[in-house]
């Protein structure tokens, strides 16, 4: 077996529901990587959940009108929907709101404080006389300190992802009522960041070469300002209690608890896995992130695992960007976006892996992307139905017509090879290493980029060696070999593209290719250099597999799925 890899997505807060972005931004490229480890033979663990606990879900819930747990274990219940309908294979998607979540962060804090990275101190913390409680977090709202920005939370400031701390705000108000909030003192514990730095430094360097240069210079930058402590408990009712004497009335501060999620959700999947991969050096853990929660994963997590001293640190951290809509930001308010409410509803089939295939061209791995409907459209029909499509339907639709469906000659030996059929048992051997190469990097468009151009060469091969032309002359054998050639390369495709569109290549493999097996399970990758046709064989039925758009069903779909999901709505009923 090879190396042992874990790879989470991060833990959405579930205030609301996901829109694409989140779908772009962590849970697609996470379960696209772990499809292809699985396939290629990793003993993978692909986690995720949902951050439970936070001022973003109590502060919906206050607006909704409904308890926070009763909230938060819906939505839940809804994400979990959405990322199933994507085909988003977690091996389990729990949350952090969970007895084993509990015990885990309980001890990890025991740890870090036994081992003196613990303090206690007094701090002022925004408060609002007119609600009589404090404000923490997205409680309050002012504006940013670094940047101006005017609607900045408590904690972190939306436009400029700088973390805040309690007193930084200029003109800082109650979200509630909006009436100025005042800071009053009260007792606190903080995590000694201070302390770590030199060993995070040091980890940090060391993966100079595995990072994004994005990733690693915003780790770096934290570095180079200088690590204060920080403050990781909150005056709030949601979350975990802190384990402390004078405390009783505090819980652990969201960013504190959540990343451990990764932890007690592997150890809740299985005892022996959490072992394996949290504590035991040889495993690789890849974290997938947005763009706003780099700096928690590469400066904040790592020193609370270093400081603990017990668990493995993440391998390479694949910080996305944002992704845009049409060039402007997602807003539910101004029904800007592509919001997942539609994945569920019901009422429309949308065809997931055109969705995720298109997605995939978008990953914003070293920028920011942009959503479009049009090229959404033109990915479908000029990528997935005419070039990806296109080779199989053909080949397939060749052989039933001109052999009933039968190739029944074996691949004549290596000297009866022309130059054209060489170069496609070469793009056998060589495409699957090129774009299990670009998987290794973490480079999923490259990898998808690289899937197509298979598909292309594929195409090349059948146009000019014309099988029809070689069945008028009467020359069958040949016609044959050329449509058994391609059809082998159609099976290695299958294989190497199931990681983006899983339905389709499944189907393509075993219903149409008539093969047996399945393209997208576990080890499967060694056999996409291999030639897969056995003699004789009998294809399935062939069939369009992508559907093309015309204006008419893209307007359908773009207004279907640009309806925002309106929470207080839903929890009316
Ligand atoms: O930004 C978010 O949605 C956070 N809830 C992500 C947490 S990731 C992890 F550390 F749990
Ligand atoms: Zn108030």
């Amino acid at each position: 077996m090879k190396e042992k890899r874990l790879i989470t997505s991060a833990l959405t807060y579930v205030n609301n529901i996901p829109h694409v972005g989140h779908i772009v931004g962590c849970h697609l490229p996470a379960d696209i990587f772990a499809r292809y480890c699985r396939s290629f033979g990793y003993d993978t663990t692909f986690v995720g959940g949902s951050d439970m606990h936070g001022t973003p879900s109590l502060v919906t819930a206050q607006e909704v009108g409904l308890p926070v747990e009763e909230l938060t274990e819906k939505l839940h219940q809804i994400h979990k929907q959405i990322y199933e309908k994507l085909e988003i294979s977690y091996d389990i998607y729990s949350n952090t709101h969970t007895d084993i979540h509990k015990e885990v962060t309980t001890d990890f804090f025991l740890t870090l404080n036994k081992n003196g990275y613990i303090s206690q101190g007094e701090t002022d913390v925004y408060y609002c006389d007119h609600c009589n409680m404090f404000l923490p977090d997205r409680y309050v709202v002012g504006t940013c300190p670094k940047c101006g920005y005017e609607a900045a939370n408590g904690d972190q400031c939306e436009k400029c992802d700088s973390l805040l701390s309690s007193g930084e705000l200029v003109n800082a108000k109650c979200k509630t009522c909006g009436r100025p909030a005042t800071l009053k003192r009260t007792k606190h514990i903080f995590l000694r960041l201070d302390k770590g730095t030199e060993m995070l430094d040091k980890y940090i360097e060391s993966k100079k070469d595995v990072w994004r240069p994005h990733v690693y210079a915003e780790a770096k930058k934290w570095v180079q300002e200088g690590l204060k402590e920080r403050c990781i408990s909150r005056d709030n009712k949601w979350g975990f209690p802190i384990p402390l004497e004078g405390f009783e009335n505090k819980v652990f501060y969201v960013w504190f608890d959540a990343p451990i999620g990764y932890i007690s959700i592997t150890k809740e999947l299985d005892e022996q896995k959490y072992i394996d991969l949290w504590c035991k050096k040889d495993a690789k853990i890849y974290n997938f992130v947005g763009k706003d929660n780099i700096q928690f994963h590469t400066v904040f997590f790592p020193t609370m695992l270093l400081e603990n001293g017990e668990y493995n640190l993440a391998h390479n951290v694949v910080g996305l960007n944002f992704l845009n809509f049409e060039g402007q930001k997602f807003s539910k308010s101004k029904k800007i976006g592509v919001f997942c409410n539609s994945l569920i509803d019901g009422s429309k089939q949308i065809d997931i892996d055109t969705l995720r295939a298109y997605l995939a061209t978008i990953i914003p791995e070293n920028r920011d992307t942009d959503f479009k409907w049009e090229d959404y459209k033109n990915n479908c029909n000029s990528e997935l139905v005419g070039k990806f499509g296109n080779l199989f339907n053909r080949s397939l639709n060749m052989v039933k017509s001109y052999f009933g469906g039968t190739l029944d000659l074996p691949l004549p030996s290596e000297n009866e090879l022309n130059d054209l059929d060489k170069e496609v048992l070469q793009a056998i051997k060589e495409y699957p290493q090129k774009i299990s190469d670009a998987f290794e990097r973490a480079e999923l468009r490259e990898a998808y980029k690289l899937v197509m151009s298979y598909a292309t060469v594929g195409n090349g091969y059948v146009e000019k060696s014309a099988p029809w032309a070689l069945m008028k002359q009467e020359k069958t054998a040949e016609a044959q070999k050329v449509l058994r050639l391609a059809l082998n390369l159609c099976a290695s495709l299958c294989i190497v593209a199931s990681p983006f569109i899983p339905q389709k290549t499944k189907t393509l493999w075993q219903d149409q290719l008539g093969l047996s097996g399945d393209p997208t399970s576990n080890n499967f990758w060694e056999n996409a250099s291999k030639l897969n046709i056995p003699t004789p064989h009998t294809i399935g039925t062939p069939q369009p597999i992508f559907e093309r758009f015309d204006d008419i069903k893209l307007k359908e779909l773009r207004d279907f799925m640009s309806t925002p999901f309106d929470i207080k709505e839903f929890f009316k009923k």
